[in-house]
């Protein structure tokens, strides 16, 4: 853990942009339109503000791949060559292995199967439509050939259980094979694990298991590791060239992308025929935030664009889209322009969203100002979901040159269209001052809003524990601060700095280091989340002079430093105080008025307590009461 470095780890994944000493960029882990995921490479966490993950380079492969830990520790020991001695698992292991490890193990030996098939009727197909040897073994392409039971017979003799197999939909309810006569194209997840296949079937032969009128593409249903909405075909193969060019092309079906990538356009994804899911915009959005729509000119591929567009505005894509002749699509109209005229017509054709709709509504409606005031509603209805104000004014001058209405009435316009948005979108868009608008997508407050003090001076405790407050009495910084807020630590309104705090003392009598590594390294889940969130965001130059401050310390506790200690520990104390104050004001309150013994000695107390408060609040230099 040690030598996997957090930012290289992340950046195989992410592109991160450097912010102050932290790293940042969006979160992979939730919808969000500005940075809140922060990388610290002196830590060697990350953490995000929106949604709350956080933790080393494992954890972020396990929240990021879906690996379990012995799996993250393997992807980290491959990358950095560490060498790790496994013992081979014994068939009972093998057996108790999660209910998914085995489902991918089936779906490996199925992918053997149908690549096994494929010499013969599959390979002269797929040859046929001009795919090369490599391309074929790089996707892993197969065939499933024409019998009742081929696949279901050999994975069941290999042990595997037809429940298992019925499970992955490979075999149907009855018992057949659920691919019979087709073309197999394995689909594989992020990290390249197959987890479902499609078939397109072939032109049948007579006595074929196959009916005439069966469809020419069939999918796996959903199962335990496949969840259609999710998925995005090729994102495996495309993710290192998407986030290299800075941006992803979307095709609608699995042949074209396979031939885009073997004409050396690799920053293809598929949709496979489906309507694009917000799940699936935002694991493209988690590699780049440019989107190229790559649909066939007719009319479904248009309507299916047309979808796709308005939900990548939301998720604030910057979205292109190109549109094909009719009736090419990527694939055949690649093989008829070759890939020079076919990069050519890309860079040249692609039109930015409004041109694009604009050009599609606006067409053949010139003299019908009904359909044309329809048309401009919807464009107008597509502007609004941008969430940049920028882009949306740039956006409503572009639309008013092309219908020649006025910028104002189209502003106009937009924003009725912003206000009447479902309320998750108006939640992106900023609308978020509303009464009882709580978007779950909203950062938790953490930090210095809530309990801020209270957060500050954990912080100063972990990041400078260690240091040497004062050379000639030879007193750490813990122990000083610990010292000085033992007796107020009953007062904290955060449980967890209260913990923290105990905790420290327990380790400053055992004589051992207060740092922020033994609390990321804690076996309480939400204390070690907890510190490197506070870590990261006090790591954020605040003040004007932290940088500074922060660094003069390091070693000997420098001054500046130790008056963030002391300032922090006497508001602290002072809001101790306060509570006091209040309790005792309370029990004034409710004294009897008759019981003057009672009432002489609580007042005693008050005074006593308002004459601290006002010395404590005197020596921080904030008087004000
Ligand atoms: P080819 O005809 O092999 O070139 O495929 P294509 O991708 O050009 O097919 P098409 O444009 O008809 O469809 C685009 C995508 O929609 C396909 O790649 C499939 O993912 C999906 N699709 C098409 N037809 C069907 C079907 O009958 N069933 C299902 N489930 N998906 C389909
Ligand atoms: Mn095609």
């Amino acid at each position: 853990m040690e030598t996997a470095r957090i930012e290289e780890v992340i950046s195989d994944f992410l592109t991160l942009r450097r912010a102050g000493a932290n790293l940042t960029t969006l979160c992979p882990f939730h919808h969000e339109k500005t940075p809140s995921f922060s990388v610290s490479p002196v830590r060697n966490t990350f953490k995000c503000f929106g949604c709350g993950k956080g933790g080393n380079a494992a954890k972020f492969l396990m929240e990021h791949e879906g690996y379990s830990f012995p799996e993250a520790l393997r992807w980290l020991a491959k990358k950095y060559n560490i060498e790790i001695l496994e013992t081979k698992p014994t068939p009972e292991q093998l057996a108790a292995h999660q209910e998914e490890e085995s489902l991918f193990i089936l779906n490996d030996f199925a992918l053997k199967f149908f690549q096994n098939q494929l010499p013969g009727a599959g390979l002269d197909y797929l040859k046929n439509r001009g795919f090369t040897d490599a391309t074929i073994q790089e996707f892993g392409l197969g065939f499933a050939p024409d019998s009742w039971d081929a696949l279901t017979k050999a994975a069941t003799q290999a042990g595997f259980k037809l429940e298992q197999l019925q499970k992955l939909g490979l075999t149907t309810s009855s018992g057949k094979d659920f691919f019979r006569n087709r073309v197999i194209f394995p689909i594989h997840n992020l990290s390249g694990k197959v987890i479902a296949f499609a078939g397109r079937s072939i032109p049948n032969l007579p006595n074929s298991t196959n009916l005439t009128n069966s469809p020419k593409y069939l999918n796996s249903p959903e199962s335990p590791i496949y969840h259609k909405s999710q998925t995005l075909y090729g994102i495996h193969h495309a993710r290192k060239s998407i986030r290299q060019q800075d941006e992803c092309i979307l095709v609608e079906g699995y042949t074209d992308l396979i031939a885009l990538h073997q004409a050396g356009i690799e920053n293809v994804v598929a949709s496979a025929g489906t309507a694009l899911t917000t799940e699936q915009l935002l694991l493209i959005r988690r590699f780049t935030p440019n989107l190229h729509i790559l649909y066939d000119g007719d009319l479904a591929g248009i309507a299916a664009a047309m979808r796709g567009l308005d939900l990548a505005l939301e998720l604030d894509l910057n979205v292109k889209v190109t549109p094909l002749p009719h009736p090419d699509d990527p694939d055949s109209f690649l093989r008829r322009l070759g890939i020079a005229a076919f990069t050519e017509y890309l860079a040249t054709s692609a039109k930015d969203f409004i041109t694009f709709k604009a050009s599609i509504l606006l067409t053949d409606v010139a003299n019908d100002p009904v359909k044309k005031a329809t048309a401009v509603h919807s464009i107008v209805d597509s502007i609004a979901r941008v969430a940049d104000p920028i882009k949306r004014s740039f956006f409503i001058k572009e639309c008013a040159s092309f219908t020649g209405l006025s910028e104002a009435i189209l502003t106009a316009e937009t924003n009725k269209a912003v206000l009447a948005l479902p309320l998750p979108s108006a939640t992106f868009l900023g609308v978020r001052d509303k009464p009882g608008v709580n978007s779950p997508l909203e950062p938790v407050p953490t930090g210095r809003e809530v309990g801020g003090v209270e957060n500050h001076l954990v912080y100063l405790l972990l990041e400078h524990g260690a240091d040497i407050l004062d050379p000639k009495e030879n007193i750490t910084v813990a122990e000083h601060i610990l010292a000085h807020t033992y007796e107020v630590l009953e007062h904290f309104e955060d449980p967890r700095c209260q913990r923290i705090c105990r905790e420290s003392i327990e380790l400053v009598l055992a004589k051992k280091t207060v740092n922020a590594g033994h609390f990321i390294a804690h076996e309480d889940l939400d204390l070690s989340s907890f510190v490197s969130s506070l870590m990261h965001k006090e790591d954020a130059p605040v003040a004007p002079n932290w940088e500074q401050a922060s660094s003069s310390t390091k070693t000997d506790g420098g001054p500046s430093c130790t008056e963030d200690i002391t300032k922090t520990i006497l508001q602290l104390r002072l809001k101790a105080l306060s509570q006091l104050c209040e309790q005792n004001l309370m029990r004034i309150r409710n004294t009897p008025p008759d019981d003057e013994q009672a009432l002489a000695r609580l007042l005693k107390v008050h005074e006593k307590l308002i004459t601290a408060r006002r010395e404590l609040a005197e020596s921080l230099g904030l008087v004000r009461f």
